[in-house]
């Protein structure tokens, strides 16, 4: 791995959620975010064009993390490390997946939601874990909790994370930083407001590190 899962949780406090629709618009958003202080990246493979976008991020904005968001399988892990991710985020976890993840050849950050999943990913290996749908699953709450049995358990909270409760769960030990797609709100992406989503970046970190 020439990046390691500690690594990726320590680049920012926040990590962007971004769901691409039109391949044109992957560069100018991972600049704008990048202009805002972000250089971590989550792209999700919700759209057709996202692989290309991860492509053509790597190639065009070679001072960010890129990483591919909702790897929901082993070919699709694939196909992002084929694509040029640096890691990968699942939202859930499947054996199938941790076993290909334990194995690949970028780091793979699975998504839990209750303490029978994370020890599931334990038992893979995993320690750096995505805690989602966070606010659904009882949120810094649930986390807190978590944190007493299975204290060597790092989490990135994401779903339902603003600049209202961000601060909330980086508060807590076991959080290391936190996903959210509110830094590049669909409207704007679609609008092409780019200074808009810098500003939504550089306020975000400004609010958690303030
Ligand atoms: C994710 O994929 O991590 C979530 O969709 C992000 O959740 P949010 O849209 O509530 O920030």
């Amino acid at each position: 791995w020439s990046i390691q899962p500690d690594e990726v949780f320590a680049t920012s406090p926040v990590i962007p959620v971004m769901v691409i629709e039109q391949l044109d618009q992957a560069v100018p958003l991972a600049r704008a975010l990048v202009a805002g202080g972000i250089r971590i990246l989550e792209v999700t493979l919700r759209t057709e064009c996202a692989l290309e976008a991860i492509k053509l991020i790597r190639e065009e904005v070679p001072e960010a993390l890129v990483g591919a968001g909702t790897v929901l399988n082993p070919l699709q892990l694939q196909s992002v490390v084929d694509a040029g991710a640096q890691f990968a985020i699942s939202p859930g976890v499947t054996s199938a997946l941790l076993e290909a993840g334990a194995e690949g050849s970028i780091p793979l950050i699975p998504g839990v939601a209750s303490v029978s999943d994370a020890m599931k990913a334990m038992d893979y290996g995993y320690h750096f874990l995505k805690f989602f749908p966070a606010e659904a699953s009882g949120g810094v709450k649930a986390i807190k909790s978590m944190g007493s049995p299975l204290s060597k358990l790092t989490f990135c909270p994401t779903g339902g994370i603003g600049l209202a409760n961000c601060k909330d769960y980086l508060a807590l030990s076991n959080v290391a930083c936190v996903g959210g797609s509110w830094i590049a709100p669909s409207d704007a992406v679609r609008d092409g407001d780019w200074q808009r989503i810098s500003d939504l970046s550089s306020q975000a970190l400004a609010h958690v590190n303030g």
